[in-house]
């Protein structure tokens, strides 16, 4: 997926007076700590300058862009008949989950009003000029309130409450009650994104445990409300692709046109709807004659292969991608 058109341009005239060669030591340094974040929890302000946000924007916003996405896609096929007006977006960064709950294919004709919470300054005022290039008003007319999230929030409930990479930069101990705290404004369903990685995973997990106790209904991924069968040496992630800019490119000497982000994540409503009766958790492997697919259900993983033989079912199960809902024959 390619960020939205108007995003990418904020996103290029923001950057656009500082050289690929002025910008790549930042980069490597936030990338650096972002990389050591993932294997463990930081507990440092880790973008606090305007150089370390436009270092954000240029490296890591379009990866959370495609993230966020992803886990909202598999929360709208859940719930097609959620329209949220009102979006939480909880450590927004420069508000990465508000364009995202804003693209097409999701809440962008029915989000009216967002509020983002957010520590830094220097985020804050990123976001709120990427914001300024919006289309809608909704994004253009978002209040933006500078917190500690650690601490009470200034805001009631809202339709939508999304946290996106941020479990992990919270303390161990403050984690529990900004979970609770998440879902106390959750009006209507709360999404909770983290780094695909067993670190990631082990977070979302115990968020998961917390909101089941705190009796609300899984929307996605999984397809029970059951204990994560998942083991101790596995994680369940999720990958979205997302295409490089030419500045992300010569920045970060890579190579490829595209990077495939991966994303662990846990969404609950208040309301009970329909979980899907299968869900895909690995990339397909389509072999000659048949299609292995490794399936999470209520009655624990399944390793469902399916023959070419078996007409039908071969041709949907050759369609299946990684975090496809699937019901099991
Ligand atoms: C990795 S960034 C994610 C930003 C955005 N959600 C995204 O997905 O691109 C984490 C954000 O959480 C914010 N944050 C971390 N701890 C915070 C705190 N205690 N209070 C408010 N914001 C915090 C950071 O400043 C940063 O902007």
């Amino acid at each position: 997926m390619e960020l939205p058109i108007e995003l990418r341009d904020a996103v290029n005239s923001e950057l656009a007076g500082r050289s690929p060669k002025e910008l790549a030591p930042v980069v490597e340094n936030l990338s650096k700590r972002y990389r050591s974040s993932l294997q463990a929890a930081v507990e440092e302000r880790l973008v606090q300058t305007s150089d370390d946000a436009a270092a954000y924007a240029a490296f890591r916003l379009p990866a959370t862009y495609g993230a966020v996405y992803g886990a909202l896609g598999q929360v709208k096929a859940q719930l097609p008949e959620f329209r949220p007006t009102s979006l939480l977006d909880v450590g927004a960064g420069p508000g990465t989950a508000m364009w995202a709950a804003h693209h097409p294919d999701l809440w962008q004709d029915s989000l009216e009003k967002v509020t983002l919470l957010e520590r830094e300054a220097a985020m804050i005022s990123l976001g709120k000029r990427l914001a300024a290039q919006s289309s809608l008003s909704s994004i253009r007319k978002a209040e933006w309130v500078p917190v500690d999230i650690t601490g009470d929030w200034p805001t009631g409930s809202h339709d939508l409450v999304v946290t996106a990479y941020v479990l992990g930069e919270l303390p161990e101990e403050a984690r529990p009650v900004f979970v609770q705290q998440l879902w106390e404004k959750t009006g209507g369903v709360l999404v909770i994104i983290e780094p695909g990685t067993p670190a990631g995973f082990a977070r979302i997990r115990k968020a998961r445990e917390m909101l089941l106790n705190l009796e609300g209904n899984l929307v996605a991924p999984c397809p029970h409300q059951g204990s994560c069968p998942i083991g101790d040496d596995d994680w369940c992630h999720f990958t979205q692709r997302v295409a490089r800019s030419r500045l992300h490119r010569q920045v970060k000497a890579g190579e490829l046109g595209y990077e495939d982000e991966k994303f662990a994540f846990t969404a609950f409503s208040r309301q009970q709807g329909e979980a899907c009766r299968g869900r895909v958790i690995r990339h397909p492997q389509i072999r000659k004659g048949h299609v292995r697919l490794k399936v999470c259900t209520s009655a624990g993983l399944i390793d469902w292969v399916v023959s070419r033989k078996d007409k039908d079912v071969y041709r949907n199960a050759r369609n299946l991608k990684w975090g496809s809902p699937v019901d099991l024959p």
